[in-house]
Order: structure tokens, then sequence, then C-alpha cells
């Protein structure tokens, strides 16, 4: 019988010269992600994928094809691996806000947990694997936001799928924030889920009085601040919302600790509220900390609940040892030294002023993530790469990681940038736009001076 499918014209890419899949024409989800792909077999699928991303990779449109020689830091020393050829680039990739991921002590940190511990845990932490340093950060992040308790997991990621999976039973609801990272959707069955619209309080309250009737437990979801939009959510309208319709709020810190608040932690900081506002607080160790793991802190019955019940949690080794020593040396660094994010906001400020001035759409950015909203996916493609050829390290941020019209080339701004840094990134952000689109400026912005 011949297959219904065969005359999809899903499969029947166009090709280029060399019979690749044209990278330019095609998405990540048409060629991964559509559900129509589900009908063809599986080697069929990774053909196919392998013949897109090919292309994808003659392009250079794959950033992670190149590896790097140094630390996640302002500069980052990429090797492409095809030619052989070394480039120096100003880093504006990087979610090591505070550059704490090659500060001495923190390095010293995780080198003397390695002499001591050594290279495995052995075990998961619900059997032997749990070590005097896990048990210190815990305490630590369990005492900075001022819960009980607190888990750390092997990452963010793992934190939220596995918080969300252990708590969410079938008369339970998510009440998700549709910006939420991938880890928090990923957590979630769909049955148990419902978005609404981003950071929009009509849409949560409506949202929420829909899911009212039909569930017995509903937690409201939210990123403190969003990863590829940079805007932080509006805690004190969350908030009352909850008390209204008595819902759990669950916020996960991940870009947000370290960089927003008075004391640099995070969303309730920022509000000048206190944690307790927030039942299930959620963070990576990844990102403005410099190291990896992800957490969850809260009240000692849900901590010691999701012991057990998060499944991330207890079928897993414990976390790599050094990596949560230098995560608890940099947590105590963040909390004793105001110092290095005070720098990042003046950076911000200084990056902010360029290029609102130069009249790019920055969306409703707050913090130290700038969205360039360009809203044409090759546009932002070739744009990204021609500043790596020209110096600066940025992400093409195109669909389905946000809608066609919002790509994006994303820029972090980090604290140890210097200003002739910050203003390379620029200049090659618009000498880079217009080598791409020779009419880009002229019809849209300002040219930079
Ligand atoms: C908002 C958010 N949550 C969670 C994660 C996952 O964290 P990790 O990289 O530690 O797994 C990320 C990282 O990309 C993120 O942006």
């Amino acid at each position: 019988m011949s297959n219904p499918m065969s005359n999809n014209p899903l499969f029947s890419f166009e090709r280029t010269e060399n019979g690749l899949i044209d990278a330019r024409k095609y998405t990540l989800y048409e060629v991964l992600l559509d559900p129509r792909l589900d009908t063809l077999n599986l080697d069929k699928r990774q053909q196919l994928f392998y013949d897109f991303i090919s292309d994808a990779n003659r392009l250079k449109y794959s950033a992670n094809k190149k590896y790097a020689q140094n630390g996640a830091n302002t500069e980052r020393i990429l090797v492409d691996p095809d030619s052989n050829q070394t480039s120096r680039l100003v880093n504006f990739a990087s979610n090591n806000y505070l550059n704490l991921a090659t500060h001495p002590q923190v390095v010293a940190a995780a080198m003397e947990a390695l002499e001591t511990f050594g290279a495995g845990s052995g075990s998961s932490c619900i059997t032997t694997g749990r070590t005097r340093v896990k048990s210190e950060l815990e305490q630590e992040i369990a005492q900075t936001f001022d819960y009980e308790d607190a888990l750390v997991y092997p990452s963010g990621f793992m934190a939220n799928t596995g918080v969300l999976q252990g708590l969410l039973r079938s008369n339970d609801v998510a009440i998700v924030d549709m910006y939420a990272h991938a880890s928090i959707m990923d957590g979630v069955e769909n049955r148990n889920k419902i978005l609404f619209q981003h950071n929009d309080m009509a849409s949560l309250e409506r949202t929420i009085k829909r899911a009212d009737s039909q569930y017995a437990n509903k937690i409201i979801v939210v990123d403190g601040v969003y990863s590829m939009d940079g805007d932080i959510a509006n805690l004190p309208e969350i908030v009352g919302l909850c008390k209204k319709y008595r819902c759990k709020l669950m916020v996960d810190e991940a870009h947000a600790f370290g960089v927003i608040g008075k004391h640099g932690l995070g969303i309730a900081d920022h509000f000048g509220m206190s944690n307790d506002v927030i039942d299930i607080l959620v963070g990576t160790l990844s990102k403005a900390i410099g190291s990896s793991g992800g957490f969850v802190s809260g009240s000692k019955e849900l901590i010691t609940y999701l012991k057990y019940a998060s499944r991330p949690y207890f079928f897993t080794t414990a976390p790599f040892i050094p990596s949560m020593a230098a995560a608890l040396e940099a947590i105590r660094i963040i909390k004793s030294d105001a110092s290095r994010r005070q720098q990042l906001w003046e950076n911000i400020a200084y990056f902010k002023a360029k290029v609102l001035t130069g009249g790019f759409n920055i969306g409703a950015a707050q913090t130290a993530i700038f969205p360039i909203i360009l809203g044409n996916h090759h546009l932002v493609m070739d744009t990204t790469v021609r500043m790596g050829q020209n110096g600066v390290l940025a992400m093409g941020v195109v669909y389905p990681a946000v809608s066609r019209k919002q790509a994006r080339i994303r820029m972090n701004v980090t604290a140890e940038m210097s200003r002739e840094q910050l203003d390379k990134g620029y200049e090659v952000l618009c000498q880079s736009l217009a080598q791409e689109q020779p009419d880009y400026f002229s019809s849209t912005l300002n040219l930079p001076t």
C-alpha cells in the first residue's frame, strides 16, 4: 500500500545544488518539530534533519559547531573545527551576568572540592550521594531566600521539570505564562496546563477563573525575568490574584537571581516584597551564579515531599561537587559584595541608551538581556553570522523559540564588559545589519554616530 504521506508537500523540501535542505527557507519547526514528521520512520526523520543542519552549518548558522578555548568571559576565543581558524569575539551571548564563572575565589572553591571529594558523587542524594558541600549549599540557598529548606538538582532544567512533575496530579493545574521557559512547559503535561498571555494580568485572571471550577489545586508559574525578552514579571499583581483565587505561586528566578533587586536576590527583592509571597522558588546556578545546577526552595514540607516525589531528584546521581562548591562561593560573593551588580547595571544603562538612541526595538527589556527585535528570520540569522565575522558573539533567536514576527538578535550585557566592548557590540550590530540589508537604517533607524 502506498504511504498516504508520500505526496505531502512537507516532504518535498527545497534542496540546494548539493542536495541539502535549504536552511534559508525553513525553520527548526518544519524539519524537527512539525507533528506531520511523526509519520516518517526514524531513519528518514534523522536524514531529513541532517540534510537541513548540514546546510545550516554551511551557512554558519549553528554557532554550536565552534568550540571555545577559554572560559565564558567577556571575550570568547572560538575555534572553527572545519577551518581550524581561531577568532576572538566580544561575548554578548553569555548568561554569566556577573562574570563569576572565572572569578578566582569561585575557581579556587571548585578546585578544593575536587581535591577533597574527587570527580563523582557516586550515588543519588536520596541514598548516599549527599555531601557536606551539598548540605551547605542547600542551607545557604534557603537562608538567602528566607525559606525553611532547599534542594539542589544537577541543572535548572531538571529542577523545573522535577518540581512540576512531582507536584501536579490529575486534579491540579499549572497556569503558566506563555513565555515561560521550556523546562516549565516540559514539566507539565498538557492536560494539567493552561497558558495565559505574557505578563498580561487580565488574561491571567480570566484563565484562573476558567480553571477555578475544574481543578482542586492551581499553581501559577512565571519566570522572574523572561529569558528571551529580559522583562520582569508583574509580581505585585500576580500575588494579588494568587491570594484572591487561592492559588500557589511558583517563580523561576533563573535570570533574576544575582541581577535584580536591591540585594540581587531576585524578583521579590526587586519589588521590595518578602519572599513569603512565593510558595515555590526555583532557580539555576548556571547564570549569574556562574556554575551549573538548579534548585528549589520553600517550606520544609514542600522540600521533604519533593525529595521523594520528584523523579529527576530521586533517580539521578548527586550533582557535580565542584560545581556546587563554586556556586556556594559565588552566592556568598553576591551577598557580600554589591560592586559587580552595580557594574552590571551601569553597563545595562549604557548599552540601553545606545540601542534606544539608535532606534532599535528592544520590546519591554528591563534587565541585562537585550532582544534586538528585527522580525525577519533570515535577517536575524545572517546578521548574527556577520556579527561573528566582525568580532561580536550574539545569539540569533528565531521561530519556534519566539514567534516569527518576533525574530531577534539577543545580546546579553555582563558586569566586566568595558565601555570599548559595549561600544563594539553596538557598532558591530549596526555595521552588520547595514551589510546584510543596506536600506535597513534609512527605512527604520538612525545611523550610529
Ligand atoms: C528561565 C530559565 N529557567 C531554567 C533554565 C534552565 O537552567 P539550566 O541551564 O541550569 O538547566 C533556563 C536556562 O536556559 C532558563 O532560561
